[in-house]
C-alpha cells in the first residue's frame, strides 16, 4: 500500500483552481489535508464557497476549507473575476454546497499542519499572500515542508496580467516576493512559460462530453459550464480557441515531476514600477545568488492531458492516449 503525500491546496478558486482540486481530489497518492483560500481570482469567502461546491460534486465535503488573506500584504486588492467570472467559475451559477463548512485561520492551519507532520507539502495557486503571511509568523513551522509548488510567474513567456507579469505573483509581489527570499528551499516555479502549453481545447472538452455517457459523474459537463466563460475570454485576450489550465499542471507535476523539466536559478520578484510582479529568473548567475527556485520551461503535454483525462474519468491513460493521438 503507497503511502500517500500529504498536501494542502492554496488556491483562489476560479475556473483553473477547480480543475486542480479536482485533479488532486481524484488521485490516491495524494492526501488533501485541507484547502486553504487567498485573496486572487476571488475573495477568499467566495472561494471558500467555490471550493465547497467542488468538493461537493467530488463526494469529499470531509476535506477542510479555510478562508485566508482578505487583501495582498500592501497593494490594493484586485480580483480577477474579468477572466474567471463574478462567481468565479465562469457564471455557471452551480449551486452552492447545502453541506460544508468554510473555517477561518487559513494561515493557522497551514502552521499547525506543518507542525503536526513529519512531510507536508504545499501546492499554491493562488497569490502566495497566506504563505508569506504563515513564513512571516512561524518561519521553524516550515521546516516540515516537503516541496513548494507555486503556480505563478514566468521565465521568458509574456504576462498575462502585463507585458511582463503573470497573475499570480502581480496580485501580492510582496508575499511572492517575501517567499522567494525567505522560505530557505527552491521554491518549484509552474509558470507561464509551461501552463501556456496546457490548453484545453474544444475536441478535448468533446472527448469529455463522450467520456461522460460512460461514467457515473457528469464532469465533462461540468467542466464544460466552468470554462464556457474562459474560452469567450482567451478569444479576446489572447486569440486562443479553449483555454489555458494553469493550475492542473501544478498538481500533476507534484505527482509526476517527469513530466516538466527546468532549471536551478535564483529568483526575485519586482514590488513596484512598470514591471511590478515580474519574476526575475537569473538564469546566467549575475547576481551569484545560490538558487531558491526551480524554474520549469518544458512540459509533456499530452502526457499531462493524458494523466488529468485518466484521473478524471476514471479512464486508462493508454485508452486516453490513444484518443489524444487524434486530437492533439
Ligand atoms: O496566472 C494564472 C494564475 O492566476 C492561475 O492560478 C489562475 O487561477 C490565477 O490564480
Ligand atoms: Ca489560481
Amino acid at each position: 500500500m503507497m503511502e500517500k503525500r500529504s498536501i494542502i491546496i492554496d488556491c483562489d478558486p476560479g475556473i483553473d483552481d477547480s480543475l486542480a482540486l479536482m485533479l488532486a481530489l481524484a488521485s490516491p497518492e495524494l492526501s488533501l489535508e485541507g484547502i486553504t483560500t487567498v485573496c486572487g481570482n476571488v475573495p477568499p469567502d467566495l472561494g471558500a464557497e467555490n471550493a465547497l461546491k467542488i468538493l461537493k460534486f467530488m463526494g469529499r465535503l470531509d476535506v477542510p476549507v479555510y478562508q485566508g488573506a482578505e487583501r495582498p500584504l500592501w497593494r490594493e486588492y484586485i480580483s480577477a473575476q474579468d477572466t474567471h467570472g463574478m462567481d468565479g467559475l465562469g457564471e455557471s451559477g452551480l449551486p452552492k454546497a447545502a453541506e460544508g463548512q468554510v473555517r477561518p485561520g487559513a494561515v493557522e492551519f497551514i502552521l499547525d499542519t506543518l507542525k503536526s507532520r513529519d512531510k507536508v507539502s504545499i501546492l499554491a495557486i493562488g497569490p502566495l499572500t497566506n504563505i508569506a503571511l504563515a513564513l512571516q509568523k512561524d518561519k521553524e513551522a516550515f521546516s516540515h515542508l516537503d516541496t513548494l509548488v507555486s503556480m505563478g510567474g514566468s521565465f521568458k513567456s509574456h504576462g498575462n496580467c502585463s507585458p511582463v507579469a503573470e497573475y499570480n505573483y502581480w496580485c501580492d509581489p510582496d508575499g511572492a516576493d517575501y517567499v522567494y527570499q525567505n522560505l530557505g528551499r527552491k521554491i518549484h516555479m509552474v509558470g507561464l512559460d509551461v501552463t501556456r502549453r496546457v490548453v484545453l481545447t474544444p475536441n478535448i472538452l468533446e472527448y469529455m462530453q463522450q467520456l461522460d455517457r460512460e461514467g457515473s459523474r457528469r464532469t465533462g459537463d461540468l467542466i464544460r459550464k466552468i470554462t464556457r466563460f474562459y474560452f469567450d475570454f482567451h478569444w479576446r485576450q489572447e486569440g486562443v480557441i479553449g483555454c489555458v489550465i494553469n493550475d492542473p499542471l501544478a498538481v500533476a507535476y507534484f505527482l509526476r515531476p517527469e513530466l516538466c523539466s527546468g532549471f536551478d536559478a535564483y529568483t526575485a520578484v519586482e514590488t513596484e514600477g512598470i514591471s511590478l510582479g515580474q519574476s526575475v529568473v537569473d538564469e546566467m548567475n549575475f547576481w551569484r545568488r545560490e538558487p531558491n527556485s526551480h524554474v520549469l520551461t518544458q512540459v509533456d503535454t499530452v502526457g499531462f492531458m493524458a494523466l488529468f483525462l485518466s484521473r478524471l474519468f476514471d479512464k486508462s491513460e493508454e485508452e486516453v492516449r490513444r484518443i489524444l493521438g487524434q486530437i492533439m
